[in-house]
């Protein structure tokens, strides 16, 4: 059944997914109330992939969050998929799965048909008619009510078409919030925040419906002659130097794993395992009908079973490789998502230069990166997951964000405080994107150390008489308390992971440095409600010894939690760190405050970091590359 897993962290196939599913049904777990939340591959412990054991050596398990809605009860289930044998069962009390699509749709089918929405629709907008309602899910997270512990619950928000392919969002039912039952599907109440007028306003970004498009743009066709440089086998891809392994699943999306590069023949460790583990957008508007605003879109919403399929787009250009991503849906059956992950070269400018000018040669590289990319669309928002490999041993993360801004509605004249109009009566509040990415460093091998690196100014003196003196300071980070930090202008702040038992060319540790991109704090005060759940937006960079079991920054079930789970509860116990298996934990927050520019549709907005070798290699390890073939119509 496994026979076509070619590398041990390979995700799940789509026969192992229904083997899954089959096996708890056989094991009587499931029952006609029973939703799969998720089912993905129970990863191998990491000693028996660096012994270079085959998939054949290693057994495939899946792991699998089931919730029964009749009993309001979650459960973990670990499965050997070769036997069918239940290897581990849990009952989790008190705890709210991530929310699944099915959920989604229904949640919207119970709106649609409350006659108390209905009603509330026709008081507010003259109509009860709901077939123009959009009802978007949003969890209605935890705020201390009873209710908010005890039930699984939803408080969409809601926008009225003005006709079947409109873009709803520009028509926001700002004073109605519906509360649904997810267990029960039944909308418990309808709250009433006032009254809003629907924006008189049309605005769309559909290309049918934008009438005037420039006409002064002509092809450009990016080809690929003799193919890309990439092979791939299975899941498992190598180019040029690098080695890796595609990952998938529901809750994170897009993960790479054993992340390796040939050096000179050797095959070195640089990353076992890289994921987003969590997000949150919390919302800065204190209005009631907005104030619960924040979405945490990978553990309520499920970032991987958010994901596009790429085929019917077109978000990739040149050699395309494609890989399909196998999840459940809510009742066990297979949801394949073709092409979720897309795999491609990019030109990426010039990669070094120099002119010898006294011989008048120019040597010049093109610099190529691999992209390893997926798309998710997470209601009114889409987050695009974009990994790149560099031919000079970088690796950089860059995620994406566009899609549509969540609108509320203005009376005539209102100006907006916590947010901008972006139309008349229309406005967006203001929000912040927080993004937590885990990295599991495995640097020529398991011992490794982070240091925090400073630089710092010398004073005054004699050894700096001109006063232009300035050093990197190196701190070797030894706990996790001492770990935690955030980002400093004032000191020009990165961090270095090293393993000290193996040494460079000139005698150093080898590292990769991790250079952070833009960044955000919190706005919300600590004592916000969403903060309690958030609390990997304490710090930007937290360093954790490595624990299988310690995969999301918020914790296993950050939806409706009470919070204080996931960094928080770990590094509380202040760990220590140095030369031990680490990983290292970023979080990178966007402020968005919107513009008009920002509508109907968002450009692109782009937040991420970089992985730069520092004393891995020897040299400059692109000082290889060819030059490019010369064409006539350049270069002379
Ligand atoms: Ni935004």
């Amino acid at each position: 059944m496994s026979s076509s897993v070619k590398h041990p962290l390979e995700p799940l196939t789509a026969a192992e997914v229904l083997r899954a599913v089959e096996s708890l049904h056989g094991l009587g777990k499931v029952t006609p109330t029973t939703r799969f939340v998720s089912i993905m591959l129970h990863e191998p412990p990491k000693e028996q992939v660096h012994a270079g054991k085959s998939a054949s050596e290693i057994p495939r398990v899946a792991e699998a969050v089931l919730f029964d809605n009749a009993t309001n009860s979650c459960y973990e289930a670990v499965v050997a998929l070769a036997s069918g044998d239940l290897v581990f069962w849990r009952h989790l009390p008190g705890v709210q799965p991530t929310m699944t699509v099915d959920e989604q749709f229904e949640c919207e089918q119970a709106v649609l048909a409350s006659t108390e929405f209905k009603a509330a629709l026709k008081k507010h907008y003259g109509t009860d008619d709901t077939s123009l309602v959009m009802v978007d899910i949003w969890s209605a997270g935890n705020y201390g009510a009873e209710e908010d512990n005890t039930r699984r619950l939803a408080r969409p928000l809601c926008f009225l078409r003005r006709d079947p392919t409109d873009n709803g969002y520009v028509r926001p039912l700002e004073g109605l919030r519906p509360v649904v039952d997810l267990n029960t599907m039944q909308v418990l109440r309808v709250e009433e925040y006032g009254h809003w007028p629907l924006p008189d306003v049309e605005c769309n970004y559909a290309a049918e419906r934008v009438p005037n498009q420039r006409r002064d743009i002509k092809a450009l066709e990016i080809t690929q002659p003799a193919g890309p440089s990439f092979t791939v086998d299975g899941y498992q891809v190598r180019w040029q130097n690098w080695n890796f392994v595609v990952g998938f699943n529901a809750r994170e999306g897009l993960t790479l794993h054993h992340l390796r590069y040939n050096d000179g023949g050797q095959e070195r460790s640089i990353l076992y395992r890289a994921s987003l583990t969590e997000m949150v957008v919390p919302y800065g508007d204190p209005a009631p009908q907005q104030a619960r605003k924040n979405a945490f879109d990978v553990g309520e919403y499920g970032m991987g079973m958010c994901a596009n399929s790429l085929e019917l787009g077109c978000d990739c250009l040149g050699h395309i490789q494609y890989f399909d991503a196998h999840l459940t849906d809510s009742r066990g059956r297979l949801l394949t998502v073709k092409n979720a992950i897309c795999l491609h070269e990019e030109d990426f400018g010039i990669l070094w230069k120099h002119t010898d000018r006294r011989l008048n040669v120019p040597e010049v590289r093109r610099s190529r990166r691999l992209v390893i990319s997926s798309v998710s669309t997470v209601e009114n928002y889409e987050y695009g997951f974009f990994w790149y490999l560099y031919q000079d041993g970088n690796i950089q993360l860059e995620v994406k964000l566009t899609g549509i801004l969540s609108l509320g509605a203005l009376n005539p004249g209102e100006h907006a405080v916590y947010g901008n109009l972006v139309a008349p009566q229309l406005y967006a509040p203001n929000h912040q994107h927080f993004f937590n990415v885990r990295l599991d460093f495995d640097l020529d091998g398991l011992a490794n150390t982070v240091q925090q690196v400073d630089v710092v100014a010398d004073e005054q003196g004699p050894n700096n008489p001109f006063e232009n003196a300035f050093r990197a300071v190196a701190t070797n980070l030894s706990t996790e308390k001492q770990a935690c930090a955030n980002l400093s202008l004032e000191r020009a702040r990165t961090w270095k992971i090293i393993n000290p038992e193996v040494r460079n060319s000139v005698g150093e540790p080898v590292g990769y440095k991790f250079l952070p991109g833009d960044n955000a704090t919190p706005f919300a005060s600590p004592n916000a409600w969403w903060r309690k759940r958030a609390g990997f937006v304490n710090h930007h960079v937290w360093v954790t010894p490595y624990r299988d079991d310690e995969r999301y920054g918020a914790g296993d079930y950050p939806n409706q939690s009470a919070g204080g789970d996931g960094l928080i509860r770990w590094t509380a116990a202040d760990r220590p760190i140095q030369s031990t298996d680490v990983v290292l934990w970023y979080t990178m927050g966007h402020t968005h405050i919107p513009r008009p520019e920002d509508y109907p549709v968002m450009p692109t907005a782009y937040i991420g970091f970089l992985l730069k070798p520092v004393g891995f290699f020897a040299m400059n390890p692109a000082n290889d590359v060819p030059p490019s073939a010369k064409k006539k119509s350049c270069c002379h």
